[in-house]
């Protein structure tokens, strides 16, 4: 099967990412470029994000992470926070059917308890009506924090350490993926940030230790499916060594 985005020919039964993860980053300068409030920036970015799930889809991508709000996001003006939410809450409501018609179940990482009401709400409906999905997992990251993650994940061990549950000697590499929020979930193999800054931004800090990484400078808005097939590509050429020799 090859799928075909203008002059970019690409087989899927070449070697592929199963879980892309991906910093959407640029939304606001989008909007500075054309002298638009940054709302629209992120407007935009919702019509890249439904651009890329559905690639994804198409390549049998197991696992898509997308870092939609981090903790340190909550810090923005008011009034971009609140547009945020309601982006959000759209997209949600809005693309339910599609979901579920392409066999994609939602997940959400972070600190739901700090989202609002109506948020959470609709992200406890959509979560139910996609649970049975089996074709892929769109995981947004929302109000997420790496470090964040890592307390929680280390109050939690901690509390079955005091209760006799986990003995301090058992505690290895396993004990803690199984209590990070992507529990259950493998570790993305290809990391994208867009915008072209040159930091990962407490973005699943013990996740991506063997993470590929591409940083591309396009703005997230303009990041095409036809950009995102390149990226893949280069991900075939590479040496994936984790640590030992080729
Ligand atoms: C970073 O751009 C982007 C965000 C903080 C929000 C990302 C949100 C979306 C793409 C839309 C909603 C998401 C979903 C999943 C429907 P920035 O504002 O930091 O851009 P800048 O660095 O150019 O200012």
């Amino acid at each position: 099967m090859s799928s075909k985005a203008s002059n970019v020919e690409y087989s899927v039964d070449d070697k592929l990412p199963r879980h892309v993860a991906i910093i959407m980053d640029g939304n606001g300068r989008w909007a500075k470029k054309r002298l638009l409030n940054r709302v629209k920036g992120h407007e935009k970015g919702v019509e890249a994000v439904r651009r890329i799930v559905e690639a994804c889809r198409e390549l049998h991508i197991s696992v898509l992470t997308l870092y939609a709000f981090s903790t340190e996001n909550w810090q923005r003006p008011q009034s971009e926070v609140k547009a945020l939410m309601g982006l959000l809450k759209r997209f949600l409501v809005e693309e339910t059917p599609e979901l579920s018609k392409n066999n994609i179940r939602l997940n959400v990482i972070g600190q739901l308890h700090r989202l609002p009401e109506d948020v959470r709400a609709t992200i406890d409906q959509v979560r139910e009506a996609t649970a049975v999905n089996s074709g892929m997992l769109l995981n947004l990251a929302l109000s997420y924090g790496g470090r964040t993650e890592i307390t929680d994940m280390v109050r939690a061990v901690a509390v079955k350490v005091a209760s006799g549950d986990i003995a301090p000697e058992d505690i290895d590499e396993s004990v803690v993926a199984d209590h990070l929020y992507t529990a259950g979930i493998q570790d993305p193999d290809l990391m994208i940030r867009t915008s072209g800054e040159m930091r990962i931004s407490n973005f699943l800090l013990w996740q991506l230790a063997y993470s590929e990484i591409f940083v591309t400078p396009t703005l997230w808005p303009d990041f095409t499916r036809e950009e995102f097939l390149t990226i893949l590509q280069d991900y075939q050429r590479r040496d994936r060594r984790f640590g030992r020799v080729s």
